[in-house]
């Protein structure tokens, strides 16, 4: 059996979860082969640490932010995946709406995407930008980080993981933000590696939602 699937991270910033993913590839602890790196931002430093591990990187920049610029952009974005034969696309910090384009292209039979993203806040809490912020600055004494799969609104989908910290002791959304990470570095190289081995099952909650379970 074919033990590492073609995958791609997108990411329009720093990168350190593409960091900790491609460390975990490398040492085997995350199952994939990290066939390419996009970015809708030219100067995201991690095209510049992507391309240092001899990765493929591409810049594909958005015609605008109207849903049709969207729907352009997802186009060439699925074009560049699909040629390279990628299976799972992996989100780290995309700063974009993926719109159906993307979504359906990589929509498995079972009824899920194969797009998973992470979100720093306990989904259904605080969705959207700066969650961190968000957190604290709403006087959460909890939050923490859920990797999903993606759907057409905004960090919606199917939760694969969660995992939750306490905000004790924390006097900035930076702190809040440097705990988080922690947590976000050790929860999406562990979740998605299940995602990618198939060790999950799909199940349909009492309101009809997907929700994926380790098995
Ligand atoms: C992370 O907090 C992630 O949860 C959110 O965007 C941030 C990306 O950070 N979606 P990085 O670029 O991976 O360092």
């Amino acid at each position: 059996m074919r033990s590492l699937t073609p995958i791609a991270i997108l990411a329009s910033g720093r990168g350190s979860n593409f960091d900790v993913l491609a460390r975990a590839a490398r040492e085997g602890r995350l199952a994939a082969d990290i066939r390419l790196v996009i970015s809708d931002r030219a100067d995201a430093p991690v095209l510049e640490k992507a391309a240092r591990l001899g990765i493929e990187v591409l810049h594909i920049a958005s015609p605008g932010r109207g849903p049709e610029d969207r729907e352009l952009h997802d186009a060439q974005v699925v074009a560049a995946l699909q040629n390279r034969g990628v299976e799972w696309v992996v989100l780290a910090g995309y700063m974009r709406v993926i719109s159906h384009v993307l979504l359906e292209a990589f929509r498995d039979s079972r009824g899920f995407t194969r797009v998973v993203n992470i979100h720093p806040a306990l989904l259904p809490a605080f969705p959207g930008m700066n969650a961190y912020r968000q957190a604290f600055e709403y006087g959460a004494q909890v939050t923490g980080v859920t990797v999903h799969l993606g759907e057409l609104e905004v960090d919606s989908g199917p939760i694969v993981a969660q995992a939750g910290f306490s905000l004790e002791g924390c006097r900035s959304a930076d702190e809040v933000e440097g705990r988080g990470l922690e947590v976000e570095h050790r929860l999406y190289p562990q979740a998605l590696d299940g995602l990618l081995r198939g060790r999950f099952k799909v199940e349909r909650t009492p309101k009809g939602r997907l929700r994926v379970l380790p098995s």
